[in-house]
């Protein structure tokens, strides 16, 4: 159990809270753990019938937390990073992305796995894995082009162009923005409908508009073996020494 990933249940909603605003909620593989087990719980619980993932501060999360995944996996089994991607990619529950602030990398990619995706004004979203000597994960390279088109996905992932609220909603990322200062009590609101909406209905439909997930779990594991080549590599070993040494990075 990590203390950065608090987790709390009121009126059949459960809320997933990435906690580590000194770090802007960057994710180590303990919390990915937790957030696993927890989408695991809320599919297990008919008495839950929403989900919603946000963070604490500032930022929604700054991504991977980039030391932590350069030590590697630890342990036997599914890295909790994939555990969690298998987790929120198979949910059958409605799952709700509620993002508070910047999200990066996977900031940006779980929101694809979501079904309701909503923004605070200040919220941007971006997805830099090149220039962090990286490739794209979660299925981003397979479902990103799909919902921005191919010439937008690429400026994110090769560019790493970071989208403002407004653009990710004009680009269908997001349903709708909030400003910030009202953002969790009108996410609070819409989840407290969807869980007191006809649950075998939702999952129903959540079915019928998500029914592809084997190219997704396929695309999946084709990133899984070049990513984990990428963290192997010269590439990700500069970029995160150029970031701990707050340098740009050279590519030679
Ligand atoms: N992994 C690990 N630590 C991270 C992090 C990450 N992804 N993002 C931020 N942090 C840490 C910083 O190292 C810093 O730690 P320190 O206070 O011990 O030095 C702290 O969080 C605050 O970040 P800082 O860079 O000082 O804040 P900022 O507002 O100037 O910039 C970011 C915030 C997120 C833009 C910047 O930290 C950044 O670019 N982080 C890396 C993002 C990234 O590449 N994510 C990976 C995607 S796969």
């Amino acid at each position: 159990m990590t203390e950065y990933v608090q987790l709390s249940t009121t009126q059949r909603v459960m809320t997933v809270t990435l906690s580590r605003p000194e770090k802007k909620n960057a994710i180590t593989q303990d919390m990915y753990g937790v957030m696993a087990q927890a989408i695991r719980d809320y599919q297990d619980n008919d008495d839950v019938r929403a989900l919603v993932i946000t963070g604490t501060g500032d930022f929604f999360t700054s991504g991977n937390d980039l030391q932590d995944f350069a030590k590697g996996p630890s342990g036997d089994g599914l890295p909790p990073v994939v555990q969690f991607l298998q987790a929120i990619s198979t949910c059958v529950k409605p799952v709700i992305g509620a993002v508070n602030g910047p999200g990066i990398g996977v900031g940006l990619t779980m929101l694809l796995h979501c079904d309701l995706v909503f923004a605070a004004e200040s919220a941007t979203l971006s997805a830099p894995f090149v220039s962090l000597g990286l490739v794209p994960e979660a299925a981003s390279s397979l479902l990103l082009p799909e919902a921005v088109g191919q010439a937008v996905a690429n400026d994110i992932f090769m560019t790493g162009r970071a989208l403002t609220a407004q653009e990710a909603m004009d680009f269908g990322l997001v349903s709708r923005v909030f400003d910030d200062a009202g953002f969790a009590d009108a996410v609070a609101e819409i989840a407290l409908g969807v869980a007191n909406s006809a649950p075998i209905a939702m999952q129903r439909t959540k079915s019928l508009v998500r029914h592809r997930g084997e190219a997704i779990a396929t695309q999946m594991q084709k990133e899984s073996v070049l990513f984990a080549e990428q963290l192997a590599s010269p590439e990700f070993a500069e970029s995160v020494a150029a970031k701990m040494q707050k340098r740009a990075a050279v590519f030679n």
